[in-house]
């Protein structure tokens, strides 16, 4: 069975499609078998992967639609190592149109059943907003990873995002959990950025992944080349960085085996009453229980649970 993970974060820019991209080829390398699917309008982990997002002939719009199957999509053979379910400009019309459909939020999920068997990763690299799109990718996923810059506003977007899954887990996918908070063009020397990272370490714990991304600037050229960084420059910090982030990731998974969400995976989403807590850190429970600290507070207003961060000052 295939661990499904959303690369998720509304906010723009944070290292989302780099993240999927790059760890995809270190999945792949070693030798686990990988789907990237391009769920954003962008196409720039199409691009990125070496597929030219103007040449396409079908793509993640015709699927989302029901035009086609996700299966004569799917382009192999790339460079990375791995499979890409490539997307273009089409998918902007797509929102739209899903907007109106039947069952408009469980497109991909649906499309997803018939190829999750052929993959040990299947990677979803979503938009900078939390669309008809995010959605399907929240709604498909058993898992959301979350690339953040770590820099004030980057906490506030993380409200919402933290808001969104859990809105998603309690109406239309009981089985998503938060798989961790990856820190993405880290700068050591910032002090900001090592402020929000202990803050971050401190709430979240062990979702907080240990393997932080520097900023690296072979990662921002590897595009250019429709490549990986790992094959654009192996030796570089950006490509270690991913390696090590899919050695810890591979390793959680080993350790977590047994429990692992693909085992659990509902196959209807019928159970809305009673869904699983997300469990943070300090073992506190979005949904269940009021805690404070540095960070923010999990807070219970008009019924409705959630994380809030702190106000700034
Ligand atoms: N660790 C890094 N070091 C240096 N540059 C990076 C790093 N990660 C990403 N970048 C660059 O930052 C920019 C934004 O990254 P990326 O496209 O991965 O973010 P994104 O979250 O997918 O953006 P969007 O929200 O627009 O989809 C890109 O130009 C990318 O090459
Ligand atoms: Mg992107």
């Amino acid at each position: 069975m295939s661990r499904i993970i959303a690369i998720t974060n509304q906010k723009g820019g944070v290292g989302k499609t780099t993240t999927a991209v790059n760890l995809a080829a270190s999945l792949a390398a070693t030798k686990r078998s990988v789907l990237l699917v391009d769920l954003d309008a962008q196409g720039n982990a199409t691009m990125g992967s070496g597929v030219d997002k103007n040449e396409l002939d079908y793509s993640a719009c015709d699927v989302l639609l029901g035009q086609i199957d996700l299966k004569q999509i799917i382009i192999a053979g790339l460079p990375g190592g791995y499979d890409i379910a490539p997307a273009n400009a089409d998918l902007t019309a797509a929102e739209i149109e899903l907007r109106e459909s039947s069952e408009r939020e469980r497109r991909l999920r649906i499309a997803l059943e018939s190829v999750a068997a052929e993959y040990d990763y299947i990677l979803i690299d979503s938009p900078p907003s939390l669309n008809m799109l995010t959605l399907n990718a929240l709604v498909a996923a058993d898992w959301v990873l979350v690339p953040m810059q770590c820099e004030y506003y980057a906490l506030e977007g993380l409200t919402a995002l933290l808001e969104t899954i859990e809105g998603v887990r309690r109406s239309l996918n009981p089985g998503l959990k938060l798989l961790g908070l990856l820190r993405t063009m880290y700068d050591a020397r910032n002090n900001l950025a090592n402020e929000v990272s202990a803050q971050l370490c401190d709430y979240f714990g062990d979702k907080v992944y240990r393997t932080v991304i520097p900023r690296n600037v072979r990662l921002a050229e590897a595009p250019s080349h429709g490549l990986p960084a790992l094959l654009y420059d192996k030796s570089s910090r950006g490509a270690q960085a991913y390696l090590a982030l899919a050695g810890e990731m591979l390793r959680r998974d080993e350790d977590e085996s047994g429990t692992a969400a693909t085992s659990q995976r509902p196959t209807q989403t019928t159970d809305h009453e009673t869904p699983v807590p997300l469990t943070l850190a300090n073992n506190t429970k979005i949904g269940e229980t009021t805690d404070t600290n540095d960070v923010g507070a999990i807070v219970k207003s008009d019924g409705v649970t959630f994380f809030k961060l702190k106000e700034k000052g």
